[in-house]
Protein backbone atom coordinates (compact mmCIF):
# COMPACT_ATOMS: atom_id res chain seq x y z
CA UNK A 1 0.00 0.00 0.00
CA UNK A 2 1.32 3.48 -1.12
CA UNK A 3 0.92 6.98 -0.40
CA UNK A 4 2.79 9.14 -2.26
CA UNK A 5 5.68 10.88 -0.11
CA UNK A 6 4.00 14.43 -1.14
CA UNK A 7 1.07 13.62 0.29
CA UNK A 8 2.85 11.60 3.48
CA UNK A 9 4.76 14.85 4.02
CA UNK A 10 1.59 16.72 3.79
CA UNK A 11 -0.16 14.62 6.88
CA UNK A 12 3.24 14.97 8.50
CA UNK A 13 3.05 19.34 8.52
CA UNK A 14 -0.12 19.18 9.41
CA UNK A 15 0.20 16.68 12.33
CA UNK A 16 2.35 18.95 15.03
CA UNK A 17 4.24 16.55 17.07
CA UNK A 18 3.46 18.30 20.22
CA UNK A 19 -0.21 18.48 19.93
CA UNK A 20 -0.41 15.03 18.52
CA UNK A 21 1.78 13.77 21.63
CA UNK A 22 0.02 16.13 24.45
CA UNK A 23 -2.98 13.36 23.63
CA UNK A 24 -1.35 10.61 25.06
CA UNK A 25 1.51 11.87 27.02
CA UNK A 26 1.61 14.15 30.02
CA UNK A 27 4.71 16.49 28.20
CA UNK A 28 5.70 20.15 29.75
CA UNK A 29 8.02 23.12 28.06
CA UNK A 30 11.18 23.04 29.66
CA UNK A 31 13.99 25.00 27.55
CA UNK A 32 13.53 24.67 23.75
CA UNK A 33 11.97 21.09 24.07
CA UNK A 34 8.82 19.44 25.90
CA UNK A 35 9.71 16.30 28.75
CA UNK A 36 7.21 13.91 30.14
CA UNK A 37 7.37 10.15 31.58
CA UNK A 38 8.30 7.98 28.33
CA UNK A 39 5.41 5.98 27.26
CA UNK A 40 7.78 2.86 26.40
CA UNK A 41 9.63 2.68 29.43
CA UNK A 42 8.92 2.61 33.12
CA UNK A 43 10.77 5.68 34.75
CA UNK A 44 10.02 7.79 37.61
CA UNK A 45 11.79 11.16 36.33
CA UNK A 46 10.91 12.51 32.76
CA UNK A 47 13.69 11.49 29.94
CA UNK A 48 11.20 11.47 27.06
CA UNK A 49 11.60 14.97 25.20
CA UNK A 50 9.56 15.85 22.17
CA UNK A 51 11.54 18.97 20.12
CA UNK A 52 8.78 21.39 18.15
CA UNK A 53 11.38 22.63 15.97
CA UNK A 54 12.76 19.30 15.08
CA UNK A 55 9.55 17.76 14.88
CA UNK A 56 10.82 14.84 16.65
CA UNK A 57 10.47 13.17 19.65
CA UNK A 58 13.44 10.73 21.48
CA UNK A 59 13.84 9.25 25.13
CA UNK A 60 16.98 9.63 26.44
CA UNK A 61 16.11 6.87 28.85
CA UNK A 62 15.45 3.82 26.23
CA UNK A 63 16.17 5.42 22.89
CA UNK A 64 12.61 5.09 21.45
CA UNK A 65 12.71 8.05 19.17
CA UNK A 66 11.53 9.23 15.96
CA UNK A 67 8.64 11.60 13.99
CA UNK A 68 5.08 11.61 14.41
CA UNK A 69 4.46 8.79 12.47
CA UNK A 70 6.44 6.66 14.46
CA UNK A 71 5.24 7.79 17.84
CA UNK A 72 1.77 6.64 16.53
CA UNK A 73 3.44 3.21 15.13
CA UNK A 74 4.73 2.53 18.28
CA UNK A 75 1.89 3.58 20.75
CA UNK A 76 -0.69 2.45 18.69
CA UNK A 77 1.16 -0.66 17.01
CA UNK A 78 0.15 1.13 14.08
CA UNK A 79 1.56 0.20 10.42
CA UNK A 80 3.15 2.83 8.90
CA UNK A 81 -0.23 3.32 6.71
CA UNK A 82 -2.14 3.35 9.17
CA UNK A 83 -0.42 5.82 11.01
CA UNK A 84 -0.45 7.69 7.96
CA UNK A 85 -4.07 7.13 7.69
CA UNK A 86 -4.89 8.01 11.30
CA UNK A 87 -3.29 11.33 11.11
CA UNK A 88 -4.40 12.16 7.78
CA UNK A 89 -8.29 12.07 9.60
CA UNK A 90 -6.89 14.36 12.48
CA UNK A 91 -5.86 16.82 9.88
CA UNK A 92 -8.55 16.68 7.17
CA UNK A 93 -6.31 15.28 4.40
CA UNK A 94 -7.80 13.80 1.80
CA UNK A 95 -6.32 10.01 1.06
CA UNK A 96 -6.61 8.59 -2.05
CA UNK A 97 -7.31 4.84 -1.46
CA UNK A 98 -4.91 2.20 -1.34
CA UNK A 99 -2.94 2.42 -4.69
CA UNK A 100 -2.34 -1.26 -6.03
CA UNK A 101 -1.75 -0.43 -9.78
CA UNK A 102 1.35 -1.45 -11.45
CA UNK A 103 3.66 1.39 -10.99
CA UNK A 104 3.16 1.08 -6.90
CA UNK A 105 3.87 -2.23 -7.38
CA UNK A 106 6.97 -1.70 -9.11
CA UNK A 107 7.67 0.48 -6.19
CA UNK A 108 7.43 -1.65 -3.80
CA UNK A 109 10.86 -3.50 -1.66
CA UNK A 110 12.04 -6.51 -1.72
CA UNK A 111 11.35 -6.36 2.37
CA UNK A 112 7.25 -5.70 1.53
CA UNK A 113 7.07 -8.51 -1.12
CA UNK A 114 8.18 -10.78 1.88
CA UNK A 115 5.99 -9.76 3.96
CA UNK A 116 3.82 -10.31 1.69
CA UNK A 117 4.24 -13.54 1.19
CA UNK A 118 4.66 -14.48 4.66
CA UNK A 119 1.31 -13.59 5.26
CA UNK A 120 -0.36 -15.51 2.77
CA UNK A 121 1.35 -18.68 3.78
CA UNK A 122 0.34 -17.76 6.98
CA UNK A 123 -3.15 -17.75 5.75
CA UNK A 124 -2.90 -20.92 3.72
CA UNK A 125 -1.54 -22.81 6.84
CA UNK A 126 -4.54 -21.43 8.95
CA UNK A 127 -6.95 -22.39 6.49
CA UNK A 128 -5.57 -25.69 6.13
CA UNK A 129 -5.43 -26.23 9.58
CA UNK A 130 -9.55 -26.51 9.12
CA UNK A 131 -9.61 -28.73 6.19
CA UNK A 132 -9.07 -32.84 5.71
CA UNK A 133 -5.37 -33.38 6.17
CA UNK A 134 -5.35 -30.67 8.81
CA UNK A 135 -7.78 -32.62 10.91
CA UNK A 136 -4.28 -34.34 12.20
CA UNK A 137 -2.94 -31.05 13.29
CA UNK A 138 -6.44 -29.58 14.58
CA UNK A 139 -6.40 -32.45 17.12
CA UNK A 140 -3.03 -32.25 18.20
CA UNK A 141 -3.02 -28.82 19.29
CA UNK A 142 -6.93 -30.00 21.13
CA UNK A 143 -4.87 -32.46 22.86
CA UNK A 144 -2.47 -29.87 24.15
CA UNK A 145 -5.74 -28.07 25.71
CA UNK A 146 -5.53 -25.11 23.39
CA UNK A 147 -8.88 -23.14 22.86
CA UNK A 148 -9.93 -22.33 19.05
CA UNK A 149 -10.13 -18.40 20.63
CA UNK A 150 -5.81 -19.17 21.86
CA UNK A 151 -5.72 -21.27 18.36
CA UNK A 152 -7.31 -17.82 16.40
CA UNK A 153 -5.70 -15.30 18.21
CA UNK A 154 -1.90 -17.16 17.28
CA UNK A 155 -2.97 -17.79 14.35
CA UNK A 156 -1.69 -21.59 14.42
CA UNK A 157 -1.94 -23.59 11.17
CA UNK A 158 -1.37 -26.99 9.36
CA UNK A 159 1.57 -27.65 6.72
CA UNK A 160 0.54 -30.45 4.49
CA UNK A 161 2.15 -33.58 3.99
CA UNK A 162 1.74 -32.89 0.25
CA UNK A 163 5.79 -31.89 -0.20
CA UNK A 164 5.16 -28.77 -2.46
CA UNK A 165 1.90 -27.97 -1.46
CA UNK A 166 2.36 -24.85 -0.12
CA UNK A 167 4.63 -23.83 -3.40
CA UNK A 168 1.63 -24.45 -5.49
CA UNK A 169 -0.13 -22.82 -4.09
CA UNK A 170 1.70 -19.48 -3.33
CA UNK A 171 2.79 -19.83 -7.21
CA UNK A 172 -1.01 -19.87 -8.13
CA UNK A 173 -1.18 -16.40 -6.33
CA UNK A 174 1.35 -15.27 -8.75
CA UNK A 175 4.37 -15.45 -6.43
CA UNK A 176 7.40 -16.23 -8.02
CA UNK A 177 9.99 -19.03 -7.13
CA UNK A 178 12.58 -16.96 -6.07
CA UNK A 179 10.54 -15.14 -3.75
CA UNK A 180 9.13 -18.44 -2.11
CA UNK A 181 12.90 -19.70 -1.35
CA UNK A 182 14.21 -16.42 -0.39
CA UNK A 183 11.33 -16.23 2.03
CA UNK A 184 12.80 -19.80 3.60
CA UNK A 185 9.28 -21.37 2.67
CA UNK A 186 10.95 -23.49 0.11
CA UNK A 187 14.34 -25.03 -1.42
CA UNK A 188 14.88 -26.03 -4.85
CA UNK A 189 16.60 -29.23 -5.70
CA UNK A 190 17.82 -30.13 -8.97
CA UNK A 191 16.27 -33.46 -8.97
CA UNK A 192 12.53 -32.78 -7.05
CA UNK A 193 12.38 -29.01 -8.35
CA UNK A 194 10.86 -26.67 -5.72
CA UNK A 195 9.76 -28.24 -2.24
CA UNK A 196 8.39 -26.74 0.90
CA UNK A 197 10.61 -26.43 3.48
CA UNK A 198 7.95 -27.62 6.37
CA UNK A 199 5.43 -29.94 5.28
CA UNK A 200 3.35 -32.49 8.05
CA UNK A 201 3.43 -30.07 11.03
CA UNK A 202 1.93 -28.00 13.63
CA UNK A 203 2.33 -24.25 12.12
CA UNK A 204 3.15 -21.36 14.31
CA UNK A 205 3.53 -17.84 12.80
CA UNK A 206 6.35 -15.42 14.08
CA UNK A 207 5.14 -12.25 14.45
CA UNK A 208 7.01 -8.61 14.87
CA UNK A 209 5.77 -6.11 17.09
CA UNK A 210 3.51 -4.98 14.07
CA UNK A 211 1.71 -8.11 14.01
CA UNK A 212 3.44 -8.64 10.63
CA UNK A 213 4.62 -12.77 9.94
CA UNK A 214 8.51 -12.95 9.65
CA UNK A 215 8.59 -16.63 10.02
CA UNK A 216 7.51 -19.96 10.85
CA UNK A 217 8.09 -22.52 13.35
CA UNK A 218 6.75 -26.09 12.91
CA UNK A 219 6.03 -28.58 15.44
CA UNK A 220 6.04 -32.19 14.49
CA UNK A 221 3.30 -33.88 15.87
CA UNK A 222 5.17 -37.11 17.26
CA UNK A 223 8.35 -37.57 18.58
CA UNK A 224 9.89 -37.36 15.34
CA UNK A 225 13.36 -35.38 14.76
CA UNK A 226 13.64 -32.13 15.04
CA UNK A 227 10.60 -31.48 16.96
CA UNK A 228 10.41 -27.81 15.82
CA UNK A 229 11.73 -26.82 12.65
CA UNK A 230 12.09 -22.95 11.84
CA UNK A 231 12.37 -20.35 9.48
CA UNK A 232 16.38 -19.25 7.98
CA UNK A 233 17.07 -15.56 9.40
CA UNK A 234 16.00 -13.52 5.50
CA UNK A 235 15.66 -9.71 5.41
CA UNK A 236 12.71 -9.41 7.37
CA UNK A 237 13.12 -12.21 10.11
CA UNK A 238 16.19 -11.46 12.41
CA UNK A 239 16.49 -13.80 15.12
CA UNK A 240 18.24 -11.88 17.22
CA UNK A 241 15.96 -8.92 17.38
CA UNK A 242 12.67 -9.97 17.77
CA UNK A 243 10.49 -12.54 20.55
CA UNK A 244 7.68 -14.80 20.18
CA UNK A 245 4.61 -13.24 21.46
CA UNK A 246 5.74 -9.51 21.97
CA UNK A 247 3.36 -8.26 19.69
CA UNK A 248 0.60 -8.97 22.39
CA UNK A 249 3.11 -9.04 25.24
CA UNK A 250 3.82 -5.17 24.57
CA UNK A 251 1.09 -3.83 25.44
CA UNK A 252 -0.15 -6.16 28.30
CA UNK A 253 0.24 -3.41 30.42
CA UNK A 254 1.96 -5.04 33.48
CA UNK A 255 5.36 -3.99 34.68
CA UNK A 256 6.87 -6.62 33.42
CA UNK A 257 7.67 -9.55 31.03
CA UNK A 258 7.90 -13.29 31.50
CA UNK A 259 10.33 -14.61 29.10
CA UNK A 260 10.08 -18.14 28.35
CA UNK A 261 12.22 -21.07 26.02
CA UNK A 262 9.22 -22.45 24.15
CA UNK A 263 6.52 -21.48 21.60
CA UNK A 264 3.70 -23.34 23.77
CA UNK A 265 5.13 -22.52 26.78
CA UNK A 266 4.14 -18.63 25.13
CA UNK A 267 1.21 -19.45 24.16
CA UNK A 268 -0.10 -21.74 27.14
CA UNK A 269 0.50 -18.60 29.32
CA UNK A 270 -1.44 -16.36 27.48
CA UNK A 271 -4.27 -18.95 27.17
CA UNK A 272 -4.30 -18.71 31.18
CA UNK A 273 -4.42 -14.79 31.42
CA UNK A 274 -0.70 -14.20 31.48
CA UNK A 275 -0.38 -12.08 28.46
CA UNK A 276 2.55 -10.41 28.72
CA UNK A 277 4.36 -13.78 28.29
CA UNK A 278 7.13 -13.92 24.99
CA UNK A 279 9.59 -16.18 24.08
CA UNK A 280 12.99 -16.26 22.40
CA UNK A 281 12.68 -18.02 18.85
CA UNK A 282 14.81 -21.18 19.43
CA UNK A 283 18.18 -19.33 19.76
CA UNK A 284 19.44 -17.78 22.73
CA UNK A 285 18.32 -14.52 24.35
CA UNK A 286 20.53 -12.01 22.99
CA UNK A 287 20.81 -8.34 23.65
CA UNK A 288 19.27 -7.28 21.04
CA UNK A 289 15.95 -8.53 22.78
CA UNK A 290 16.75 -7.40 25.75
CA UNK A 291 17.28 -3.98 24.03
CA UNK A 292 13.88 -4.50 22.58
CA UNK A 293 12.29 -5.80 25.82
CA UNK A 294 13.75 -2.46 27.78
CA UNK A 295 11.10 -0.13 25.64
CA UNK A 296 8.13 -2.11 27.74
CA UNK A 297 9.30 -2.95 30.71
CA UNK A 298 11.80 -2.35 33.48
CA UNK A 299 11.79 -5.66 34.81
CA UNK A 300 11.66 -9.60 33.39
CA UNK A 301 11.10 -12.50 34.84
CA UNK A 302 12.75 -15.31 33.77
CA UNK A 303 10.59 -18.82 32.64
CA UNK A 304 13.03 -20.87 31.69
CA UNK A 305 12.91 -25.14 31.56
CA UNK A 306 13.86 -26.50 35.35
CA UNK A 307 16.38 -28.48 34.50
CA UNK A 308 19.97 -28.44 34.06
CA UNK A 309 20.09 -26.67 30.46
CA UNK A 310 17.34 -24.12 31.45
CA UNK A 311 19.24 -22.75 34.35
CA UNK A 312 22.36 -22.31 32.49
CA UNK A 313 20.26 -20.53 29.85
CA UNK A 314 18.88 -18.44 32.11
CA UNK A 315 22.13 -17.83 34.04
CA UNK A 316 23.07 -16.61 30.81
CA UNK A 317 19.80 -14.39 30.31
CA UNK A 318 20.20 -12.51 33.38
CA UNK A 319 23.59 -11.42 32.42
CA UNK A 320 22.21 -10.03 29.36
CA UNK A 321 19.47 -8.67 31.00
CA UNK A 322 21.76 -6.96 33.64
CA UNK A 323 23.86 -5.82 31.06
CA UNK A 324 21.16 -3.57 29.42
CA UNK A 325 19.90 -2.01 32.64
CA UNK A 326 17.08 -4.83 33.05
CA UNK A 327 15.92 -6.22 36.49
CA UNK A 328 15.83 -9.66 36.42
CA UNK A 329 13.54 -12.62 38.38
CA UNK A 330 13.31 -16.12 38.14
CA UNK A 331 10.26 -17.92 38.42
CA UNK A 332 10.73 -21.80 40.25
CA UNK A 333 8.40 -24.01 38.15
CA UNK A 334 9.52 -27.33 39.77
CA UNK A 335 8.29 -29.78 40.21
CA UNK A 336 7.12 -29.34 36.32
CA UNK A 337 9.44 -28.98 33.39
CA UNK A 338 8.02 -25.63 31.78
CA UNK A 339 4.85 -23.32 32.26
CA UNK A 340 3.08 -24.93 29.76
CA UNK A 341 3.62 -28.16 32.13
CA UNK A 342 2.56 -26.48 35.33
CA UNK A 343 -0.33 -24.36 34.40
CA UNK A 344 -1.62 -27.77 32.68
CA UNK A 345 -0.99 -29.26 36.27
CA UNK A 346 -1.93 -26.77 38.55
CA UNK A 347 -3.92 -23.89 36.78
CA UNK A 348 -3.29 -20.70 36.79
CA UNK A 349 -3.65 -19.39 40.22
CA UNK A 350 -0.88 -21.53 41.30
CA UNK A 351 1.46 -20.25 38.33
CA UNK A 352 0.30 -15.88 39.90
CA UNK A 353 1.31 -16.85 43.11
CA UNK A 354 4.84 -18.42 41.77
CA UNK A 355 5.15 -14.98 39.81
CA UNK A 356 4.73 -13.00 43.18
CA UNK A 357 7.71 -15.47 44.82
CA UNK A 358 9.78 -14.95 41.36
CA UNK A 359 13.44 -15.14 42.45
CA UNK A 360 15.46 -12.05 42.95
CA UNK A 361 18.25 -12.98 40.02
CA UNK A 362 21.02 -12.23 42.16
CA UNK A 363 19.82 -14.65 44.95
CA UNK A 364 19.22 -17.17 42.11
CA UNK A 365 22.87 -16.74 40.85
CA UNK A 366 24.43 -17.02 44.47
CA UNK A 367 22.05 -20.47 44.92
CA UNK A 368 23.06 -21.88 41.51
CA UNK A 369 26.85 -21.00 42.61
CA UNK A 370 26.15 -22.84 45.98
CA UNK A 371 25.71 -25.59 44.26
CA UNK A 372 29.43 -26.19 43.72
CA UNK A 373 29.96 -25.96 47.36
CA UNK A 374 30.32 -28.18 50.32
CA UNK A 375 28.82 -25.72 53.57
CA UNK A 376 29.92 -28.28 56.09
CA UNK A 377 33.39 -27.91 54.79
CA UNK A 378 35.19 -24.48 56.29
CA UNK A 379 37.03 -24.59 53.86
CA UNK A 380 34.84 -24.98 51.04
CA UNK A 381 32.24 -22.69 52.17
CA UNK A 382 34.85 -19.88 52.83
CA UNK A 383 35.38 -20.27 48.94
CA UNK A 384 32.09 -19.75 48.92
CA UNK A 385 31.79 -16.57 50.61
CA UNK A 386 34.85 -15.40 48.75
CA UNK A 387 32.81 -15.81 45.44
CA UNK A 388 30.01 -14.22 46.84
CA UNK A 389 32.40 -11.37 47.79
CA UNK A 390 33.67 -10.91 44.38
CA UNK A 391 29.68 -10.98 42.63
CA UNK A 392 28.72 -8.55 45.44
CA UNK A 393 31.43 -6.30 43.72
CA UNK A 394 29.59 -6.01 40.48
CA UNK A 395 27.50 -3.73 42.15
CA UNK A 396 28.79 -0.11 41.07
CA UNK A 397 26.36 1.63 43.13
CA UNK A 398 26.97 2.23 46.27
CA UNK A 399 23.51 2.05 47.79
CA UNK A 400 22.52 -0.80 46.19
CA UNK A 401 26.10 -2.80 47.37
CA UNK A 402 25.22 -2.32 50.60
CA UNK A 403 21.59 -3.40 50.28
CA UNK A 404 23.00 -6.13 48.45
CA UNK A 405 25.53 -6.88 51.40
CA UNK A 406 22.93 -6.94 53.87
CA UNK A 407 20.73 -9.14 52.23
CA UNK A 408 23.30 -11.60 51.51
CA UNK A 409 25.06 -11.47 54.97
CA UNK A 410 21.12 -12.34 56.57
CA UNK A 411 19.97 -14.39 54.32
CA UNK A 412 23.88 -16.97 54.47
CA UNK A 413 24.55 -16.01 58.13
CA UNK A 414 27.59 -13.91 57.32
CA UNK A 415 28.87 -11.41 59.96
CA UNK A 416 27.74 -8.06 57.88
CA UNK A 417 31.42 -6.37 58.71
CA UNK A 418 32.81 -9.37 57.80
CA UNK A 419 31.48 -9.56 54.49
CA UNK A 420 31.54 -6.16 53.63
CA UNK A 421 35.44 -5.82 54.54
CA UNK A 422 35.67 -9.01 52.03
CA UNK A 423 33.84 -6.59 49.75
CA UNK A 424 36.10 -3.80 50.27
CA UNK A 425 39.19 -6.26 49.50
CA UNK A 426 37.84 -7.02 46.87
CA UNK A 427 37.36 -4.18 45.16
CA UNK A 428 40.59 -2.71 45.89
CA UNK A 429 42.35 -5.57 44.38
CA UNK A 430 40.23 -5.33 41.33
CA UNK A 431 38.15 -2.35 41.32
CA UNK A 432 34.14 -2.01 41.55
CA UNK A 433 32.18 -3.65 39.12
CA UNK A 434 34.43 -4.90 36.91
CA UNK A 435 32.26 -5.10 33.79
CA UNK A 436 29.90 -8.36 34.17
CA UNK A 437 31.79 -11.27 32.80
CA UNK A 438 29.98 -11.83 29.77
CA UNK A 439 28.67 -15.29 29.45
CA UNK A 440 30.25 -17.35 26.54
CA UNK A 441 27.46 -17.98 23.97
CA UNK A 442 29.01 -15.88 20.91
CA UNK A 443 25.56 -13.46 21.14
CA UNK A 444 27.70 -10.24 20.60
CA UNK A 445 30.34 -11.60 18.32
CA UNK A 446 27.77 -12.09 15.43
CA UNK A 447 27.22 -8.30 15.19
CA UNK A 448 30.86 -7.04 15.94
CA UNK A 449 32.64 -6.41 12.59
CA UNK A 450 29.23 -4.93 11.04
CA UNK A 451 29.16 -2.51 14.11
CA UNK A 452 32.48 -1.43 13.36
CA UNK A 453 31.28 -0.74 9.91
CA UNK A 454 28.09 1.56 10.31
CA UNK A 455 29.03 3.21 13.37
CA UNK A 456 31.52 5.95 11.23
CA UNK A 457 28.65 6.08 8.56
CA UNK A 458 26.35 7.20 11.35
CA UNK A 459 28.23 9.40 13.26
CA UNK A 460 29.08 11.02 9.43
CA UNK A 461 25.80 11.43 9.33
CA UNK A 462 24.92 13.20 12.74
CA UNK A 463 28.09 15.17 12.10
CA UNK A 464 26.76 17.02 9.68
CA UNK A 465 23.11 17.18 11.13
CA UNK A 466 24.80 19.13 13.96
CA UNK A 467 27.05 20.76 12.00
CA UNK A 468 25.90 20.95 8.64
CA UNK A 469 28.22 23.70 7.85
CA UNK A 470 30.65 20.94 7.49
CA UNK A 471 29.42 19.67 4.55
CA UNK A 472 30.81 22.15 2.23
CA UNK A 473 34.62 20.35 3.32
CA UNK A 474 33.37 16.92 3.09
CA UNK A 475 31.30 16.97 -0.18
CA UNK A 476 34.60 16.43 -2.44
CA UNK A 477 35.06 13.36 -0.87
CA UNK A 478 31.93 11.84 0.17
CA UNK A 479 28.66 11.06 -1.71
CA UNK A 480 25.52 9.06 -0.74
CA UNK A 481 27.00 5.76 -2.41
CA UNK A 482 30.11 5.55 -0.14
CA UNK A 483 27.27 4.66 2.86
CA UNK A 484 27.39 1.05 2.24
CA UNK A 485 24.57 0.19 5.11
CA UNK A 486 21.27 0.86 3.13
CA UNK A 487 19.53 3.11 5.97
CA UNK A 488 22.25 5.36 6.32
CA UNK A 489 22.87 5.03 2.18
CA UNK A 490 18.89 6.51 1.87
CA UNK A 491 19.40 9.00 5.10
CA UNK A 492 22.35 10.01 2.74
CA UNK A 493 20.64 10.48 -0.50
CA UNK A 494 18.09 12.81 1.62
CA UNK A 495 20.11 14.98 3.52
CA UNK A 496 23.25 15.23 0.78
CA UNK A 497 19.79 16.84 -1.02
CA UNK A 498 19.36 18.66 1.65
CA UNK A 499 22.11 19.98 2.37
CA UNK A 500 23.10 21.16 -0.51
CA UNK A 501 19.50 23.19 -0.70
CA UNK A 502 20.66 24.61 2.12
CA UNK A 503 17.90 23.35 5.00
CA UNK A 504 17.49 20.12 6.97
CA UNK A 505 14.45 18.30 7.39
CA UNK A 506 14.89 15.38 10.09
CA UNK A 507 11.35 14.61 10.77
CA UNK A 508 10.31 14.39 6.65
CA UNK A 509 13.95 11.92 6.34
CA UNK A 510 12.02 9.56 8.92
CA UNK A 511 9.05 9.18 6.93
CA UNK A 512 11.38 7.65 4.01
CA UNK A 513 11.11 4.86 6.86
CA UNK A 514 8.01 2.81 6.95
CA UNK A 515 9.66 0.39 9.28
CA UNK A 516 9.41 0.97 13.05
CA UNK A 517 12.97 -0.18 13.66
CA UNK A 518 14.33 1.48 11.08
CA UNK A 519 12.30 4.92 11.78
CA UNK A 520 14.03 4.43 15.35
CA UNK A 521 17.29 3.73 13.85
CA UNK A 522 17.63 7.09 11.71
CA UNK A 523 15.78 9.11 14.14
CA UNK A 524 18.65 7.92 16.59
CA UNK A 525 20.99 9.67 13.52
CA UNK A 526 19.54 13.05 14.61
CA UNK A 527 19.77 12.70 18.61
CA UNK A 528 23.34 11.22 18.96
CA UNK A 529 25.29 14.18 20.67
CA UNK A 530 28.66 14.09 20.00
CA UNK A 531 31.58 13.53 22.25
CA UNK A 532 32.30 16.50 23.63
CA UNK A 533 36.17 17.11 22.76
CA UNK A 534 37.76 19.73 24.52
CA UNK A 535 39.66 21.38 21.98
CA UNK A 536 38.94 22.07 18.29
CA UNK A 537 41.97 20.18 17.04
CA UNK A 538 40.71 17.28 18.80
CA UNK A 539 37.41 17.63 17.21
CA UNK A 540 39.38 17.89 13.62
CA UNK A 541 41.33 14.88 14.50
CA UNK A 542 37.97 12.85 15.26
CA UNK A 543 35.95 14.40 12.09
CA UNK A 544 39.42 13.37 10.10
CA UNK A 545 38.92 10.11 10.97
CA UNK A 546 35.51 9.53 10.80
CA UNK A 547 35.77 10.60 7.04
CA UNK A 548 38.84 8.17 6.22
CA UNK A 549 36.64 5.20 7.69
CA UNK A 550 34.00 5.89 5.71
CA UNK A 551 35.43 6.35 2.44
CA UNK A 552 38.27 3.46 3.19
CA UNK A 553 35.18 0.92 4.08
CA UNK A 554 33.40 2.58 1.36
CA UNK A 555 36.65 1.30 -1.06
CA UNK A 556 36.95 -1.95 0.53
CA UNK A 557 33.28 -2.49 -0.15
CA UNK A 558 33.47 -1.88 -3.93
CA UNK A 559 36.73 -2.98 -4.18
CA UNK A 560 34.85 -6.51 -3.27
CA UNK A 561 32.81 -5.87 -5.61
CA UNK A 562 34.93 -5.60 -8.72
CA UNK A 563 33.28 -8.00 -11.15
CA UNK A 564 29.97 -8.15 -10.58
CA UNK A 565 29.10 -4.66 -10.72
CA UNK A 566 30.13 -2.09 -13.65
CA UNK A 567 29.79 0.65 -10.94
CA UNK A 568 32.32 -0.35 -9.01
CA UNK A 569 35.01 -0.10 -11.08
CA UNK A 570 34.27 3.94 -11.23
CA UNK A 571 33.61 3.75 -6.96
CA UNK A 572 37.00 2.40 -6.72
CA UNK A 573 39.51 4.08 -8.50
CA UNK A 574 37.77 7.48 -6.98
CA UNK A 575 37.64 5.91 -3.48
CA UNK A 576 41.39 5.49 -4.04
CA UNK A 577 41.95 9.10 -5.01
CA UNK A 578 39.93 10.75 -2.38
CA UNK A 579 41.68 8.60 0.56
CA UNK A 580 45.07 9.52 -0.66
CA UNK A 581 44.26 13.48 -1.12
CA UNK A 582 42.33 12.74 2.55
CA UNK A 583 45.16 11.06 4.05
CA UNK A 584 47.18 14.08 3.33
CA UNK A 585 44.17 17.03 3.85
CA UNK A 586 43.53 19.01 7.18
CA UNK A 587 39.40 19.45 6.71
CA UNK A 588 38.69 22.86 9.42
CA UNK A 589 35.93 22.41 11.15
CA UNK A 590 35.92 26.57 11.59
P1 LIG B 1 11.42 -27.29 24.01
O1 LIG B 1 11.98 -28.59 23.57
O2 LIG B 1 11.47 -26.90 25.44
O3 LIG B 1 10.01 -27.31 23.45
O4 LIG B 1 12.08 -26.16 23.13
P2 LIG B 1 8.62 -26.87 24.02
O5 LIG B 1 8.39 -25.44 23.68
O6 LIG B 1 8.45 -27.28 25.42
O7 LIG B 1 7.75 -27.68 23.03
P3 LIG B 1 6.67 -28.71 23.31
O8 LIG B 1 5.97 -28.29 24.56
O9 LIG B 1 7.32 -30.04 23.40
O10 LIG B 1 5.82 -28.57 22.07
C1 LIG B 1 11.93 -24.80 23.38
C2 LIG B 1 12.06 -24.03 22.12
O11 LIG B 1 13.27 -24.32 21.47
C3 LIG B 1 13.13 -24.32 20.07
C4 LIG B 1 11.68 -23.91 19.82
O12 LIG B 1 11.65 -22.51 19.66
C5 LIG B 1 10.99 -24.34 21.08
O13 LIG B 1 9.79 -23.63 21.29
N1 LIG B 1 13.40 -25.65 19.48
C6 LIG B 1 13.24 -26.79 20.18
C7 LIG B 1 13.78 -25.71 18.16
O14 LIG B 1 13.91 -24.69 17.51
N2 LIG B 1 14.01 -26.93 17.59
C8 LIG B 1 13.84 -28.09 18.27
O15 LIG B 1 14.03 -29.16 17.69
C9 LIG B 1 13.46 -28.01 19.61
MN1 LIG C 1 6.83 -27.86 26.47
Amino acid sequence: MYYPDELVEEVRMKSDIVDVISGYVKIQKKGSSYFGLCPFHNEKSPSFSVSQGKQMYYCFGCGAGGNVFTFLMEYENYSFPEAVKALAERAGVNLPEAEYNEEARKKESRRTKLLEVNKEAAKYFFYQLRRGQGQAGYQYLKKRQLSDETIHKFGLGFANVTSDDLTRYLKSKGYEDKLIQEAGLATFDEKYGMHDKFWNRVMFPIQDINHRVIGFGGRVMGDAKPKYLNSPETMIFDKSRNLYGLNFARTARTNNIILCEGYMDVIAMHQAGFTQAAASLGTAFTAGQANLLRRYVQEVILAYDSDGAGVNAALRAIGILKEVGLTGKVLNLEPYKDPDEFIKNLGQDAFKERIKQAENSFFFELRMLQKDYDLNDPESKTRFHREIAKKLCGFSEEVERENYIEAVAQKYHIGFDNLRKLVVSYASQTGLAAPAVRPKSGIQKKNDPKENLKKPQKLLLTWLVEEPGVYQKIKKYISPSDFTEDLYKKIAEKLFADLESGSINPAAIISLFTDEEQQREAASVFNTKLALLNTRADQEKAFHDIVVAVKRNSLEYFSSQLGTDVLALGQVIEGKKALEELSKTHISLD
